[in-house]
């Protein structure tokens, strides 16, 4: 991570002015995974792969290195790293529950009660074993609930069986999820957060509805394969197919749904998803330890019941990047090179792009209004700036983009 003096960067928050910046000869990359990033990351214009000791630029870590290594790591200004310190209060279930439970106190403070309910989308949870005695309280209060164990370790989607997990979280079942073809599903977004303080978040319009291979029925409660729709689950299935992997684009959900109940009620549904990102995103804001070299694409997990209310079930910090099909590898792709196009190591940008590829910005340090400088109108009280699951035509984008950044440069 040798200074090149030559090189001006952008400062985390403030840019230097286009035609300051010298673009970097190469930029030398660092990869811990070996599945699509990897790809993606090799066949990048003027990027070098460096392999073990060497000095990097770029490092897709692993949230293992990072905790091991990020406290003695000196960084330049212009380093960038996949992971930002302490992403488990954000994706450790037992971690999260506390959090948004801390935050739903302070809107109802600061904001009202009507303010604070709209942090009502992740179902009650207990720590296990430390929350044990409430659980049993609650549990003889409603005797018909049902609840799921769950583990609650950090743990990578391309590796969930191969860590050890020590401690659970018993949480409340959602009995009632809304089914396709008599099936349970659930949805994978992808959000990518540049900084905490101030809160800069994008949302990838991409996405997909992952099935369980069986129908849903509550009388098979022990049966993963009808309850567990997580693709390391799925996959294990005997009749699983890996060509299909049991997967919708979020586009053709959101078409499915609009035929069935609606553009309105669609909206409200898209426009709540929004209000899950953000607010998890700010319940943690001040807890995160917010660096300028860090990024993270976080993968969310969302269940739909039936009344179409959308829960939280969990906040990956590394989202499965292992493609399970054709489909899922260019998604994967498109994702994964968008990214690289925000944390815009090649200086291209401007730093007031509202969309970037398939990327809306949908927070920076307060909501984002359209193109057209207006706010969306509120959809039962939820504002949504969502661009989740419209046509990804980020192609033409990234063309028209890179075009106008161009001539600024030489005006
Ligand atoms: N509270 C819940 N209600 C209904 N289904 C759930 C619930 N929690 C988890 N599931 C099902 O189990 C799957 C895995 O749960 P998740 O919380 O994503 O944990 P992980 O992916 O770490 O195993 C989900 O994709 C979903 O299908
Ligand atoms: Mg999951």
């Amino acid at each position: 991570m040798a200074k090149n003096k030559n090189i001006n960067y952008k400062g985390p928050y403030g840019y230097q002015k286009l035609k300051e910046r010298e673009p970097r000869a190469c930029i030398r990359f660092k990869c811990a995974l070996t599945n699509t990033i990897l790809d993606v990351l090799r066949q990048r214009p003027g990027w070098v792969e460096v392999k073990e000791e060497g000095e990097w630029d770029f490092y897709w870590c692993d949230v293992r290195w990072l905790q091991e290594n990020f406290d003695h790591t000196y960084m330049d200004e212009h380093v960038r790293i996949s992971h930002f310190r302490n992403h488990y209060e954000l994706t450790r279930k037992n971690y999260i529950v506390k959090n948004l439970k801390r935050f739903r106190k302070q809107l109802e403070r600061e904001a009202g009660k009507l303010e604070a309910m709209k942090c009502d989308f992740f179902p009650k949870t207990f720590e296990m074993p430390s929350e044990y005695h409430l659980f049993v309280e609650e549990f003889r209060k409603n005797p018909g609930i049902t609840w799921i164990m769950k583990p609650d370790g950090v743990r990578c989607d391309d590796q969930k069986d191969e860590i050890p997990v020590e401690n659970y979280v018993a949480q409340r079942y959602i009995e009632n999820p809304y089914l396709i073809g008599g099936r349970k599903f659930d949805l994978r977004v992808y959000v990518l957060v540049m900084s905490y303080i101030p809160l800069k978040a994008w949302l990838y319009r991409d996405g997909f509805a992952r099935f369980s291979n069986t129908r849903f029925t509550l009388n098979s409660i022990d049966d993963h394969y009808v309850h567990l729709t997580n693709v390391a689950v799925q996959k294990t299935a005997p009749d699983y197919d890996p060509e299909k992997g049991c997967k919708w684009m979020i586009q053709q959900f959101r078409l499915f749904l609009t035929a069935k109940h609606g553009a309105e009620a669609v909206e409200i549904l898209f426009a709540e998803m929004d209000n899950i990102f953000i607010k998890s995103l700010q319940s943690v804001q001040k807890v995160i330890i917010s660096d300028k070299h860090c990024f993270e694409l976080y993968g969310y997990d969302i269940l739909i019941d039936q009344d179409l209310k959308p829960w939280l079930l969990e906040v990956n910090a590394s989202p499965s990047l292992t493609a399970s099909s054709q489909e899922d590898y260019e998604l994967k792709t498109r994702l994964l090179e968008d990214t690289l196009n925000i944390v815009d190591m090649e200086g291209r940008l401007t730093g007031k792009e509202k969309r970037v590829g398939g990327f809306d910005l949908i927070w920076n340090d307060g909501p984002v209004s359209r193109a057209d400088g207006n706010l969306d109108t509120p959809m039962n009280g939820f504002v949504a700036n969502t661009h989740l699951g419209y046509n990804n035509d980020r192609k033409k984008q990234l063309k028209q983009l890179f075009k106008s950044v161009q001539t600024q440069q030489k005006n």
